[in-house]
């Protein structure tokens, strides 16, 4: 039996989301990471495919299955997510999940380093590419709704405001992880946009993810 349209409402649209960690190599036994799970992505294409929406997720070294009706497509490092993100515009939404690599070594060492006679090592790092501001900014196939998270441990809405702005997002989900966030299945989540932040509450991941689909089946009607 064919689903009522009002349970469809993202029905023919490319909903793009990027999840999980980035992993920076260093030698070919060791990385830069950060701390993400990949719940919350992963439950917000779950949520955009059961709303009807083509769902394409580029993601980063996570230990979760596939939601049904997701297109996953595995990386590994910030620039390769960059890579795929705009190998896979144009959609009609955007949403950065991820939690990126700031930051990868200058050069890669081909062999294991070893550790060797002295107490301290330093590492150049160069800063990678921001792929939420480079959708948000683009020129030619920018997604009618960019959407963006903030994991922030203090001054949450003041950071987030900040981002809003200077990735050329058109909201930003600003969560504090100053405590009970990473691997957690609950998240304390506030909404801002243009008209300002909604206030936050302790939510599960899944009901945030339905949230946030609801906030963009209406911003998209
Ligand atoms: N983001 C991205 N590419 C990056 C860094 C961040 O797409 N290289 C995205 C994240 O997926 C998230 C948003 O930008 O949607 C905010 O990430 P966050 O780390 O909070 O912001 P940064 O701009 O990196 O600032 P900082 O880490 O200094 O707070
Ligand atoms: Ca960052």
């Amino acid at each position: 039996t064919a689903l009522k349209p009002k349970t469809q409402p993202l029905k023919g649209r490319h909903v793009l989301i990027t999840a999980g960690p980035t992993f920076e190599p260093l030698d070919p036994v060791r990385g830069i990471t950060n701390r993400s799970s990949g719940k919350q992505g992963y439950a917000i294409a779950a949520a955009a495919a059961q709303a009807g929406a083509q769902v394409t997720l580029v993601s980063g070294p996570v230990s979760l299955t596939t939601p049904d009706g997701v297109t996953r497509i595995d990386v590994e490092t910030a620039q390769q997510m960059f890579e795929a993100v705009h190998a896979h515009l144009p959609a009609d939404v955007f949403i950065g999940v991820a939690a990126v690599g700031d930051w990868r070594a200058k050069t890669i060492a081909r062999d294991k380093q070893k550790k060797g006679e002295g107490d301290e090592l330093s590492v150049t790092l160069v800063k990678n590419p921001d792929i939420l501001a480079s959708v948000g900014k683009h020129e030619t196939l920018r997604p009618r709704l960019v959407i963006g998270f903030a994991a922030e441990t203090r001054n949450v809405e003041v950071y987030g405001q900040t981002k809003l702005r200077t990735k050329g997002a058109d909201a930003i989900m600003a969560n504090d992880v100053s405590k009970d966030v990473f691997d957690a299945d609950t998240t304390n989540m506030i909404l801002i946009d243009a008209s300002g932040p909604t206030s936050g509450r302790h939510m599960t991941k899944t009901e945030a993810a339905a949230d946030l689909i609801h906030y963009i089946a209406a911003k998209l009607t």
